[in-house]
């Protein structure tokens, strides 16, 4: 790809604490935030990550039960090996992968993101993973696609949220092919520099951080190169909740909440809320694909 997003935070460049608690207090004057833009622009890109623990024992897998530790209880038991991802559609190569052939010789790295739930909650995550703009030129996408689509596995011996029905499952997502090629879009394999635990969406899933979390699909078994948008399951149970672009506004309310704000897992119980950043703070790097789209009418 001709343009590489630099990988500029590493874990050396944690906050320090005093540092961030400075940003909290310039964020809140507004007028002193203006003053020292460039002051909170450094804080604002050392981003500290949430805690292993943090990351892997709080979770939305909606395969394995609505509540939060349903994943961490009940994730073990998926099968993850061997794993295997098929690809059809508008490809040139399409068929069954296998996960080792599908990732041979793309090196993956390490990425500081935030992510951001469409349920206002955040973190910090260290993940590993290689770019999906080089799996896409490995497969070979034809002139005609549009989008991409993904599907998630579906267990039902180990997944109690898929054996009650909780959801129309398999839970599928898309991006748009430019959203998908963009160089800060992720397939996961790892974080903290280990494997993907099964909780988070072992071996193989998306990271898109500019949008709300739920379209980073987890446990990924399909993708699909497709001309037209493709069905998405939030959007299908919730449309007037849920859109396809699911991009981080803070401007733009859920009908039942604001988005104005977010809860940093771990801040503890009675942490402040800190401000949503547009796209998630990856505003320079992903508003030029949305010119010209009312980002309130695309939620
Ligand atoms: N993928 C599948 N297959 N099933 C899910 O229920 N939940 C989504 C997303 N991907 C989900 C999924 C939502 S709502 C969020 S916020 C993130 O996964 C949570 O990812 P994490 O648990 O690794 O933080």
């Amino acid at each position: 790809m001709a343009h590489r997003w630099r990988n500029d935070l590493t874990r050396a460049d944690v906050t320090p604490p005093g540092l961030w608690t400075d940003r909290r207090r310039l964020l809140v004057s507004g007028a002193a935030a203006a003053a020292l833009g460039p002051a909170v622009a450094i804080a604002e890109e050392r981003l500290e990550p949430n805690s292993f623990e943090e990351i892997t024992t709080y979770n939305n897998f909606y395969e394995f039960g609505y509540d939060k530790t349903d994943p961490v209880r009940h994730a073990a038991a998926m099968v993850t090996e061997p794993w295997s991802v098929r690809v059809d559609g508008l490809v040139e190569r399409p068929g069954e992968y296998a996960l080792a052939e599908l990732l041979e010789g793309l090196e993956a790295e390490e990425r500081i993101y935030r992510f951001r739930c469409v349920e206002g909650w955040s973190r910090v995550v260290p993940w590993l993973g290689v770019e999906l703009a080089d799996v896409l030129e490995r497969i070979g996408v034809r002139g005609e696609a549009r989008y991409v689509a993904f599907e998630t596995t579906v267990q039902p011996d180990a997944m109690p949220g898929v054996r009650r029905g909780v959801l129309d499952f398999p839970y599928v997502e898309g991006l748009r092919l430019d959203e998908a090629r963009h160089p800060l879009t992720l397939l996961a394999t790892g974080l903290y520099g280990q494997p993907l635990p099964n909780q988070n969406g072992a071996p193989i899933r998306l990271v898109v951080p500019w949008k709300y979390g739920f379209k980073s699909t987890k446990s990924i078994v399909r993708i699909t190169l497709v001309a037209e948008q493709p069905p998405t399951t939030w959007s299908r149970m919730a449309p007037q909740e849920y859109g396809f672009y699911a991009n981080v506004n803070p401007n733009v309310d859920h009908p039942r909440w604001s988005q104005a704000t977010e809860r940093r897992i771990g801040g503890g119980l009675f942490s402040r809320r800190q401000p949503t950043l547009m796209f998630n703070g990856y505003e320079s790097e992903v508003a030029s694909l949305y010119e010209g789209m009312d980002l309130s009418r695309h939620y």
